[in-house]
C-alpha cells in the first residue's frame, strides 16, 4: 500500500478516538487526520435532518483542504443517517461507517437476550431497526437510548482519576435499563452503539459485575472497522493526488480550538492539534 494514503476519521467529539486507536495500530504507515465536530457535540440530541446537513457541511469544508482516500465516520449517530448521502456526492472517496454491532452480538449471544445501547438518535433510526430485523430476528433486543452517556465518557476520558461515587451513580442510571431478566434468561451482550462508550469500558465492566446487573460482554466494533479500512485501502487504485494530508497525524476541531485536557488526550493517541480548520455551528 502506498505510504501517502490519507485516512480521515470523523466524529462529533472524542468517541471516534476508540476507532482511531485501532486504525493507527493496524495501519501505522498511513497519513491520518482526526476531525471532531466539537462545536456541534453532542449529535445525539439533534434531529436526523440536522445531523445529515451538519456532517455534509463539515466534511465538505474539510474536503476543500484535503482529499482523503478513506473517510471513517466513527460515529453511529452520524453513520446511521448520512452514509448514502456522502457516497452519492463523493464517489471518489471511500466511506467506512460505524453502525451498531447487532450482527456479531446476535451471533455470539447464548441466551438470545441482547441490548443495543446508543444515543437517543441512534436507537430511533430506521437504519438501526433494519439491522435488528435483518440480523437479530431470533433474539429479543432491548434498545436503550442515552442523552448523557457520551458527555460522561468525554469527562472520563479527560480525567479518569477524579471520578467518584456520584459519577458511578450517573453511569448506573444510564446502564441499568440494559439488564433484562426474562423467563430465566438474562441479557448476555450489550452492543456499545456509540463510539464514545468504549472510553468507559473498564468502568462499565466493573459496575456490571458489582453494582448493577451481572457480568456481560460489551461489543465494540472498532477492531473490525480498522480491518475493513485496511481492506478498502487495499482495493483502491494508486492515484497520485497532491492534497494527501500532513505527514504527522493531526487533529482538527470544528471549533478551531482545543482545551488543555483534550490536547493532552489527543497527544496520548499521537495526535497533534492543528488550528487550520474551523467550522462554527449555528442553530436556529
Ligand atoms: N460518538 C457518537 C456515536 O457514535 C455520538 C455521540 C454524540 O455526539 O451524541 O454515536
Amino acid at each position: 500500500m502506498p505510504e501517502n494514503r490519507l485516512i480521515l476519521t470523523f466524529d462529533s467529539g472524542l468517541g471516534g478516538l476508540t476507532v482511531y486507536r485501532e486504525l493507527a495500530l493496524l495501519l501505522p504507515q498511513t497519513r491520518r487526520i482526526y476531525l471532531a465536530d466539537d462545536a456541534a457535540f453532542p449529535y445525539g440530541r439533534l434531529s436526523e435532518d440536522v445531523v445529515v446537513a451538519r456532517v455534509m457541511d463539515v466534511l465538505g469544508a474539510a474536503f476543500r483542504i484535503v482529499e482523503p482516500d478513506v473517510v471513517v465516520i466513527a460515529c453511529n449517530t452520524a453513520s446511521t443517517a448520512v452514509l448514502p448521502h456522502l457516497r452519492e456526492l463523493y464517489p471518489r472517496i471511500d466511506f467506512v461507517g460505524t453502525v451498531p454491532a447487532v450482527k456479531p452480538a446476535a451471533e455470539q449471544s447464548r441466551g438470545g437476550l441482547i441490548t443495543v445501547l446508543g444515543t437517543s438518535g441512534t436507537v430511533r433510526r430506521d437504519y438501526t431497526h433494519g439491522l435488528i430485523r435483518d440480523h437479530a430476528a431470533h433474539c429479543d433486543v432491548t434498545l436503550v437510548g442515552s442523552e448523557t452517556l457520551a458527555s460522561l465518557a468525554e469527562q472520563y476520558a479527560h480525567e479518569p482519576d477524579d471520578k467518584g461515587d456520584a459519577f458511578d451513580d450517573a453511569l448506573i442510571a444510564e446502564l441499568a435499563p440494559c439488564f433484562i431478566e426474562q423467563n430465566g434468561r438474562r441479557t448476555d451482550h450489550i452492543v456499545l452503539a456509540c463510539t464514545h462508550y468504549p472510553l468507559l469500558r473498564e468502568r462499565l465492566e466493573k459496575l456490571a459485575g458489582t453494582r448493577i446487573g451481572w457480568p456481560v460482554s460489551f461489543v465494540d466494533p472498532a477492531p473490525a472497522i480498522a480491518r475493513r479500512v485496511e481492506y478498502v485501502l487495499g482495493l483502491r487504485r494508486s492515484e497520485a493526488h497532491d492534497r494527501c494530508g500532513p505527514e504527522a497525524p493531526q487533529v482538527w476541531t470544528s471549533s478551531g480550538k482545543v482545551d488543555d485536557l483534550s490536547r493532552r488526550l489527543f497527544a496520548s493517541y499521537g495526535l497533534e492539534f492543528s488550528p487550520e480548520f474551523s467550522f462554527p455551528f449555528e442553530q436556529d
